[in-house]
């Protein structure tokens, strides 16, 4: 059985709030997650992203508003509710002395499966997260990678309807973290309604259709990803001259060819360098090119992803609130 995409919501949050003394964790948060897409929650650490899947998995009761998932309601259907969804991420439940096997089989009983189905299920989970290998080593002996992958094999027991993802790919390396894309990539293909939370620009883009940007319990942008990052551009490329006293004639080149994108290059005089934001490979080539052939003498080039900082810049013209920030991921351009 495949869920498919329709216009019905699977998650309608409105107004929703939770205040912890002074904190303002919540502060009027309204959402709508379509069923059989991946809504994207983006913010920086403290923006309320736990304690607003803590209150949709009824974990947390919200001080005002209301929040449905699947059609119940969070504070009066709670028990109807926890079995439709599915939970991973920054406090998963995994009992570090078990086994992988022995994780998803005590799940399953804990869900009212019978033994042989329990082991069946745990088989399943175990062959289609690739640790069938693993199934039998205590799980303080995986990876990374390999926990994370049997918190989702976890999450996914009991063929939840909803899964929430914390940050789910949160000091990760880059390669696992891409194996865990993978992964979710996979459910979604198979119609689970994800809620994901992260502090990647990145991460959202690869998994969520949809964004809503959260920031001190409030939510600051919403829309769809490619509208987010039509204003941020996909990429930044900072192109350091030779002779810093070119910039603005660097500048005045792209602007005249047009391929500075719609938001346009930005000079940074302090670090005798001009930023322009990138969409397409295309683009990229063609600034490239276009900087080569006029002779242009090029100290620096390089590009990176738009980290949250500039993420936020570009949709409030703020600087984000958290601590801890600025992932920002190089790699250079051959020029
Ligand atoms: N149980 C709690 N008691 C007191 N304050 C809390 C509690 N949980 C979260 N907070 C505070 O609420 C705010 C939002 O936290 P959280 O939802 O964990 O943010 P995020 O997951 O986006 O990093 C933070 O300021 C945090 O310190
Ligand atoms: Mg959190």
């Amino acid at each position: 059985m495949t869920r498919s995409q329709t216009d019905a919501n699977a998650i309608e949050v409105r107004g929703l709030v939770k205040h912890f003394g002074e904190t303002k964790a919540l502060d009027g948060v309204d959402l709508d997650v379509r069923e059989g897409t991946v809504l994207g929650v983006l913010g920086p650490n403290g923006a309320g992203k736990t304690t607003l899947v803590r209150c949709l998995s009824t974990l947390l009761v919200p001080d005002a508003g209301t929040a449905t998932v699947a059609g119940y309601d969070v504070v009066r259907q709670p028990r109807q509710l926890r079995r439709t969804i599915g939970l991973t991420g920054q406090y998963a439940s995994v009992d570090e002395k078990l086994s992988g096997f022995e994780n998803l089989y005590m799940i399953g009983r804990l869900l009212d499966l019978s033994r042989a189905d329990a082991r069946r299920r745990a088989d399943e989970m175990l062959e289609r997260f690739s640790l069938t290998e693993a199934a039998k080593r205590p799980a303080m002996n995986y990876s990374g990678g390999m926990r994370r992958r049997l918190d989702l094999a976890a999450s996914m027991i009991g063929r939840p309807a909803v899964l929430y993802l914390d940050e789910p790919t949160t000091g990760l390396d880059p390669r696992t973290r891409n194996e865990v894309w993978d992964e979710v990539k996979l459910m979604v293909s198979e119609g689970v309604t994800v809620l994901l939370t992260t502090q990647y620009m990145e991460e959202a883009e690869q998994l969520a259709s949809e964004l809503t940007v959260v920031d001190r319990g409030k939510v600051i942008a919403q829309g769809e990803v490619d509208e987010l990052k039509a204003k941020v551009g996909g990429r930044t490329l900072k192109v350091r001259p030779v002779d810093p006293a070119r910039l603005p004639e660097m500048a005045a080149a792209l602007r005249e060819t047009g391929l500075d994108g719609v938001a346009g290059a930005t000079v940074v005089p302090d670090e005798g360098a001009l930023y322009v934001p990138i969409l397409t490979d295309q683009q990229l080539t063609a600034v490239v090119t276009l900087l080569g052939s006029r002779g242009f003498g090029i100290a620096h080039i390089g590009t990176h992803l738009p980290s949250l900082d500039e993420v936020f810049l570009a949709i409030t013209g703020q600087k984000t609130t958290g601590s801890e920030l600025s992932d920002t991921t190089s790699e250079e351009v051959a020029a």
